[in-house]
């Protein structure tokens, strides 16, 4: 259907999985695939006679004392510095892979099979794989890439809706940053890509994967430019982290923080925000902000990773498809959020 390249990194976007899996050297390599295990009640059949270790559900399988428990029972395989990974589910299944492949025997292949969304135009794509201590999200990883990445569109058809929902948060992210054509495709789509219409949804992949790719492909180790996906994510996370709202929603809510602050300091008129503003309701995203107790979230963002002792590096979107690196102090940062909340 589509190939996209970042780095030395293929993805192959086809509409179903039995399109894709040609593209496995499942001969050639020892494999042991671990998969959502929501995704296997639907999709078993596509495992018949491989190697499958089921991965629970849920962020809390992306821990240190899982990553054990899954690295054991890959040694219980057999598996050897030449075999492979195949990691087949959402974002903490994308993230787990990679982290366990790049320290299992010091590093084998993995490929990874998005089932998101989110993971088809984002988590998948970048290579940064990592679990999460008990308290704070991905604060364990590294960055090494995928050998290979796999889209199926027909993954989607099994998602629950509010998780479809939660990724086209990101792909609403990538148009702000990157594309106001990508804005306005989806503004103008977005009956279509909410019924899963399969040539607007695999369009949509190909151009918010596509960013992504670009921005990793210029900045694969977070110098700079790769800083500009975290928009809506610094207070994204915290919210995420303080009331347990899953990751699309919460950014939602981050885009809308970041877009005040930035309205307030002049550098985004209040038109382009309500802009923004009215896609991601339109998407069925949250945007009501004045239900956020900003005190409880500074603690987290002041756990940051981005943090650079006092000041803190905010994106700000300047214009759709134009973003400004913006040092905040904590100070400024507290001082403007009682303006603007
Ligand atoms: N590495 C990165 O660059 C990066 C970027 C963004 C997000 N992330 C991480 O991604 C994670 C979130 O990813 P996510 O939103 O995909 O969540 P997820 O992996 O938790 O999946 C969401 C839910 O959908 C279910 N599911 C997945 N695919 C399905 C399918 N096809 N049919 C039925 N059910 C299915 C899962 O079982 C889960 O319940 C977070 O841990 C976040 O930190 C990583």
């Amino acid at each position: 259907m589509e190939k996209l390249n970042y780095l030395d990194v293929t993805i192959h976007i086809e509409s179903s999985y039995q399109n894709a899996v040609k593209w496995l050297d499942l001969e050639e390599r020892q494999t042991v695939f671990l998969v959502d295990d929501n995704v296997f009640t639907f999709w078993s059949h596509l495992f018949e006679n491989q190697k499958v270790i089921l991965i629970p559900s849920g962020e809390a399988q992306k821990s240190l004392s899982f990553a054990e428990v899954i690295i054991e029972q890959l040694i219980d395989h057999g598996l050897d510095r030449h075999s492979q990974l195949v990691g087949v589910g959402g974002g903490v299944v994308c993230d787990l892979t990679g982290f366990i492949a790049s320290v299992f025997m010091r590093g084998i292949r993995f490929t990874l099979v998005p089932t998101t969304l989110l993971s088809m135009t984002d988590a998948a794509i970048g290579g940064k794989n990592g679990v999460n201590t008990q308290q704070y999200k991905n604060m364990i990883g590294l960055i090494n890439q995928p050998w290979m990445i796999l889209c199926a569109t027909s993954f989607l058809s099994t998602l629950p809706k509010d998780e479809l929902i939660n990724g086209l948060a990101e792909s609403i992210k990538h148009a702000c940053i990157q594309s106001a054509a990508l804005f306005n495709f989806i503004e103008a789509n977005l009956t279509k890509i909410l019924s899963l219409e399969e040539e607007v949804i695999g369009e949509l992949i190909q151009k918010s994967a596509n960013i992504k790719c670009e921005i990793v492909e210029k900045d694969p180790t977070e110098k700079h430019l790769r800083k500009t996906l975290n928009y809506g994510h610094t207070f994204g996370h915290a919210i995420e982290k303080a009331y347990k709202i899953p990751h699309g929603k919460a950014i939602s809510l981050g885009m809308i923080i970041a877009n005040s602050i930035a309205c307030q300091r002049n550098q985004l008129t209040q038109q382009t925000s309500d802009k923004v503003c009215n896609l991601l309701s339109a998407a069925g995203l949250p945007v009501d902000i004045s239900v956020i107790d900003m005190e409880k979230l500074t603690r987290y963002v002041k756990k940051d990773k981005k943090k650079k002792g006092d000041t803190l590096d905010m994106i700000f979107i300047e214009e759709i498809g134009k973003i400004s690196i913006n040092s905040v102090s904590f100070e400024e940062l507290l001082a403007l959020e009682k303006e603007v909340i």
